[in-house]
């Protein structure tokens, strides 16, 4: 049986691209393995918190030591990361918002993001601990970031396969629903990422 994480970032309920685009590839996650559960984490409900001091402190020191407030932040963040260690595969739907994944699931990377849970340091360097996953990004855009004049604002998919890759997380298939702002593409943009979808 297959975990699957699904992650959302979009705030836009029924008209958001990056949601269909990543349910697309979920349903044909669900084809071959009729089996799979599926977890939703939807970044734009219970948002997870900008980061403050006090969350950095609990991040950075042991356990023993933490506060009561200390300790639910610690829960929290943990909860979040146990998603990802449960999940066999994981899909991301990662819209570009003002060149940039939206602010949420940049958040979210900030409370995923420990030593000693995702990721380690040992005496060959940084070590990713989230070993044998499937990654699917599904990515939305206005505009076109493949290739072409704007290719060097293409931010959000080597960011994300950069954060995914330092927590061992190296297998990863990416989607792209471009060009949703230009006449002539946007159009059949969506469909065509949706038929392009492949599982591996
Ligand atoms: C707040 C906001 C900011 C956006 N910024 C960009 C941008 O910087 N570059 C771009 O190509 N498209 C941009 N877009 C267009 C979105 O990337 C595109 O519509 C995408 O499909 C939105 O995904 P969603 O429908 O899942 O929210 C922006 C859209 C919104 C709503």
């Amino acid at each position: 049986m297959k975990n699957i994480l699904h992650i959302i970032s979009s705030p836009r309920a029924e008209i958001s691209a990056s949601r269909k685009l990543g349910n697309a590839v979920i349903e044909k996650i669900q084809e071959k393995y009729a089996d799979a559960v599926v977890k939703e984490r939807d970044l734009t409900k219970n948002l997870v918190p900008l980061l403050e001091e006090v969350h950095i402190n609990t991040f950075f020191s042991p356990a023993e030591s933490h506060s009561s407030e200390q300790a639910e932040i610690n829960e929290y963040s943990t909860g979040l990361i146990s998603e990802l260690q449960e999940a066999d595969i994981i899909v991301i739907d990662s819209p570009m918002y003002n060149f940039s994944v939206p602010a949420t699931l940049r958040a979210y990377f900030d409370f995923t993001s420990r030593a000693g849970y995702t990721f380690k340091y040992d005496e060959n360097g940084p070590k990713g601990l989230l070993n044998d996953k499937k990654l699917y990004i599904a990515f939305t855009s206005g505009n076109i970031y493949s290739e072409g004049p704007y290719q060097i604002y293409d931010s959000n998919v080597p960011y994300i396969k950069n954060v995914f890759g330092f927590y061992g997380v190296t297998d990863v298939s990416v989607f792209r629903a471009e060009g949703l702002a230009i006449p002539g593409i946007q159009e059949t943009s969506l469909e065509k990422a949706i038929e392009g979808i492949t599982i591996d």
